[in-house]
């Protein structure tokens, strides 16, 4: 393929990646905007594969494959539950590439550049294996805190904030040796004969290290922001990487990638009302012990068809998904519930929280498959004003979201994060399977509320056992 192909193809391809994002920042938009990221990757990769040396060609193909089969394998086999777990360790994966790729470079004796080229080549190397070193490790401990392998609990070390700037002093000091150490076109194995090796695997150590700590000491409620930092994170070590190879598309995929993750971050962090900086430095979301999920009062449960009788008597409904939505994949159940309805003259909505769920969106992609019509689909902003309007809100599998203490008590350890008040309509009617509490940890006084009525059961079952009472 000649150069100027290559070039035209990776123009082509940043822009659909770019209209790729502006289409995924609206549901209607949104599957046309994943085309235009596939047709985009399509393009990239068929272009990277021509642009290699015969020599290369059939090793890439086999890694291709190889990579392509494990993906795909990974991808059909995830439960929707799944996807922050998959999406975290696909990021460690971007991470270790930037690592290994760094390197390569590293003791590649044909690249000779001298003086400030030099100089900028060997930055380029040093901060693309720092960033790769902590998205990878960050990403496992995230993959092991979202998939429960590891305690969602914060882990403090003390003097963390000391040990943390302990470690941006050693970093930047074995960058200062690194760069004075390294002879361009030195012997090529084994590592240590290069000059500046010795820094160089220190750092990555140290950075590995700080990965670790930087996502241990961050609590189960702060998640979400971590699952797009590390999104973010990834995307700069693919710019890292693409400046190291230098590769045109891969430093704008990057930069795309590292600047929307930012931008989500930011997002998600105004959503829960949390600062960034408090978020990266750690222990929010604690449990403060097992009290924390006890709430004392009288629970009144209902059965299915009292439930229906609730709903029928309504004029003006509320349904609130969570997690359990997800995990019961009521979420077709539901959309029959809303369109009977609907067809007997009721005003439905949906109140989405921004972290309902396990990862950005979660509840919008459940009710797009089962074709919920987007008009019908509010943010929290736009409705929780709406709530004393409303006659019944069914809240479904979710818990956190919902959990009044998060205003009132300020010892709660989700205090602060806003919620959908669904309290201040008539009547809530919650789908769970118990009393359990929700990913925070946290007892939920809605569930004990006097206007608060508990249809217990998994989602999808009490649902179509609702709906089987309506339709009679
Ligand atoms: P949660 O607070 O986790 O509550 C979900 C509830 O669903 C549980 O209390 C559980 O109670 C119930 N449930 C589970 N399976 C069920 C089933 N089959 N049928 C019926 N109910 C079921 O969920 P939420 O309210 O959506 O809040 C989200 C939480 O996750 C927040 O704390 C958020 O910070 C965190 N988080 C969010 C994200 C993103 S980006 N969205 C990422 C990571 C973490 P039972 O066991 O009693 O049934």
């Amino acid at each position: 393929m000649s150069h100027s192909l290559v070039t035209m193809s990776y123009i082509v391809a940043a822009i659909l990646f770019i209209l790729s994002l502006s289409g995924l920042s609206n549901q209607e938009s949104s599957r046309k905007g994943n085309y235009y990221g596939m047709l985009g990757m399509a393009i990239a990769i068929i272009a990277t594969t021509f642009n290699v040396s015969s020599s290369a060609f059939a090793i890439l193909l086999a890694a291709i494959a190889i990579g392509g089969s494990i993906g795909a394998r990974a991808a059909l086999k995830v439960a929707m539950t799944q996807m922050p777990e998959l999406v975290a360790i696909m990021h460690s994966l971007v991470g270790m590439a930037a690592v290994l790729v760094g390197f390569a470079n590293f003791m590649d004796s044909s690249i000779n550049v001298s003086g400030v080229e030099k100089t900028i080549h060997e930055l380029e190397i040093y901060i693309g294996i720092l960033i790769g070193a902590i998205t990878f490790s960050g990403s496992v401990i995230a993959f092991g805190k979202l998939s429960e392998k590891i305690s969602g609990k914060p882990m403090l070390l003390p003097a963390r904030h000391w040990l943390n700037l302990g470690l941006l002093i050693a970093v930047i000091v074995l960058g200062g040796l690194f760069l004075q150490q390294t002879e361009s076109g030195a012997g090529s194995l084994p590592l240590l004969d290069h000059g500046g090796a010795l820094p160089l695997l220190l750092m990555t150590l140290l950075a590995l290290a700080f990965g670790v700590h930087m996502v241990m000491a961050i609590g189960g409620a702060d998640m979400p922001v971590v699952v797009s930092m590390l999104n973010s994170y990834s995307g700069w070590a693919a710019a890292a990487t693409g400046f190291m190879l230098s590769n045109d598309l891969l430093i704008v995929t990057g930069a795309l990638v590292g600047s929307s993750g930012a931008i989500l971050s930011y997002i998600m962090c105004h959503a829960m009302n949390r600062n960034f900086i408090s978020v990266i430095a750690g222990g929010f979301g604690t449990a403060s012990g097992a009290d924390a999920a006890v709430v004392e009062g009288e629970v009144q449960p209902i059965n299915a068809d009292e439930a229906a009788s609730l709903l029928m008597e309504a004029k003006n409904i509320m349904i609130i998904p969570g997690y359990g939505m997800a995990v019961a994949q009521a979420q077709h159940t539901v959309y029959e519930i809303t369109k009977l309805l609907r067809e007997k003259g009721k005003k439905v909505g949906f109140g989405i929280h921004p972290v309902a769920g396990r990862m950005p969106g979660h509840m919008n992609v459940l009710l797009a498959e089962a074709k919920v019509p987007y008009d019908i689909v509010y943010e929290m902003d736009e409705i929780n004003d709406d709530f004393p309007h409303v006659d019944v809100s069914i809240v479904i599998g979710a818990n956190d979201i919902v959990n009044p203490s998060a205003l009132d008590d300020p010892n709660s350890p989700i205090a602060g994060m806003p919620v959908l008040e669904c309290w201040k309509g008539e009547t809530t009617i919650v789908l769970k399977r118990s009393m359990a509490s929700g990913y925070a940890g946290v007892g939920n006084p809605l569930f004990v509320l006097e206007n608060t009525r508990m249809l217990f059961g998994d989602a999808n079952t009490t649902m179509q056992a609702v709906l089987k009472a309506l339709q009679a």
